[in-house]
């Protein structure tokens, strides 16, 4: 026996087990009858209270309960007093069982009505239309100029994202004291390799895949540690062109960006070529075209300039046709990149190229 037993009457001991009860069982009293509060309870709210009553019933009327050990002293208290003290017992026991049994019904019952009506399907309501998403605004537009390249003959090349300073740079003769080369321009992976800053690097693994002649667009994915603006992201997408073959000259790269130009924006565009330098191009030139929105007359999207800025481009220095084992007195090519992004918000009349990455449902749902 403990020491609190010794020190307590039998009967005692049954009522300070009742009381224990009693105080620890107040909290499922409200589930005994009907009670509002039983009525607003959820289906999860149920299942643990259900549970709490449980542990509540082997806490009381377990084998290790107060009350199961008050049976093991009706054998020891006094002849005469053994049969009250027997009832006694048992009266509490039929109490706490009664108690416990008749708010587990009640749980139970409210749980299994919550349940049906959970899974209840009114087959009279009209179902759901379900969602299918739809692409995205740069998907949307790096598809159509996929097609128009396609159209001319040209095949669609996937590069790497990852890459090594040969690709992203000595092959595309960028010097080794380049300033792109540095950690203020182009990201690095912590074992040296870059995020490649342009699309051009896919010039290089396409020619030394299929060799030459070759007609293809690059589209992808270009990483620059720009500070993000309305005009600029440190992710953005480009994409590559490149045409090389036997007597490639500037008038083919003139004439292929032109008719590009005029399937994307109608067959009135004009566009302009302006000198420029590139290390991978000589010579080298950014093109233009007449504003699609003015037709050159001067408006809020062209900064009244009449002209939109595309890109760059020029004819693939030899030195870069040397690199893949290209003879560059047998032959030539032209190359262009532009961007995807800034092209995109002019088409879209975006103010900020930003809203393409932010995934805003509101906005993308815009382009449906
Ligand atoms: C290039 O990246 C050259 N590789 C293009 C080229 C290809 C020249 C082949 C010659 C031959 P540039 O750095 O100007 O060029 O970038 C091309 C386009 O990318 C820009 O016209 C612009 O539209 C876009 N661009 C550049 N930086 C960002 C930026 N931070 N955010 C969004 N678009 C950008």
């Amino acid at each position: 026996m403990t020491n609190s037993q010794t020190e307590q009457l039998p009967a005692q001991q049954v009522e300070a087990a009742r009381k224990a009860f009693e105080q620890e069982f107040e909290r499922f009293a409200r589930f005994t009858g009907y009670s509002p509060e039983l009525a607003g309870l959820d289906l999860d709210g149920a299942v643990v209270e259900e549970r709490a009553l449980a542990e509540l019933r082997t806490r009381h009327l377990g084998k290790k309960s107060e009350l199961a050990s008050t049976k093991k002293l009706i054998g020891r208290v006094a002849a005469d007093e053994r049969s009250a003290f027997g009832q006694l017992v048992q009266a509490t026991e039929a109490a706490l069982v009664s108690a416990i049994e008749q708010a587990e019904q009640n749980l139970k019952q409210h749980i299994e009505d919550a349940r049906t009506a959970r899974e209840s399907i009114d087959v009279t309501l009209p179902g759901r239309r379900p969602s299918y998403g739809h692409r995205h605004p740069i998907t949307i537009l790096r598809e159509r100029i996929e097609d128009i390249f396609v159209a001319l003959g040209y095949v669609i090349e996937d590069g790497r994202e990852i890459e090594t300073d040969f690709y992203n740079f000595t092959a595309l003769n960028i010097p080794d004291n380049h300033p792109a080369r540095g950690e203020a321009d182009t990201f690095y992976t912590t074992d040296g390799f870059a995020l490649r800053s342009q699309t051009s690097t896919v010039q290089i693994h396409a020619m030394q895949r299929r060799g030459v002649p070759i007609r293809m667009i690059a589209p992808g994915r270009v990483f620059r540690r720009d500070t993000p603006d309305p005009t600029h992201n440190p992710m953005f997408y480009q994409v590559e062109g490149l045409c090389v073959d036997r007597g490639i000259t500037m008038a083919h790269l003139k004439g292929t960006v032109t008719e590009f130009l005029r399937r994307m924006f109608g067959s009135d565009t004009v566009t302009r070529f302006r000198p420029s330098y590139f290390p991978f191009t000589e010579p080298s030139a950014e093109f233009d075209f007449s504003c699609f929105k003015c037709k050159g007359a001067g408006c809020r999207i062209c900064k009244n300039s009449g002209w939109i800025e595309l890109g760059g481009s020029g004819m693939v220095h030899p030195d870069v046709l040397r690199m893949v084992g290209v003879d560059p007195q047998v032959y030539s090519g032209f190359a262009f990149g532009l961007g995807i992004d800034r092209m995109c918000a002019l088409m879209y009349e975006l103010d900020d190229i930003r809203l393409l990455f932010e995934n805003d449902v509101r906005f993308l749902q815009q382009f449906e």
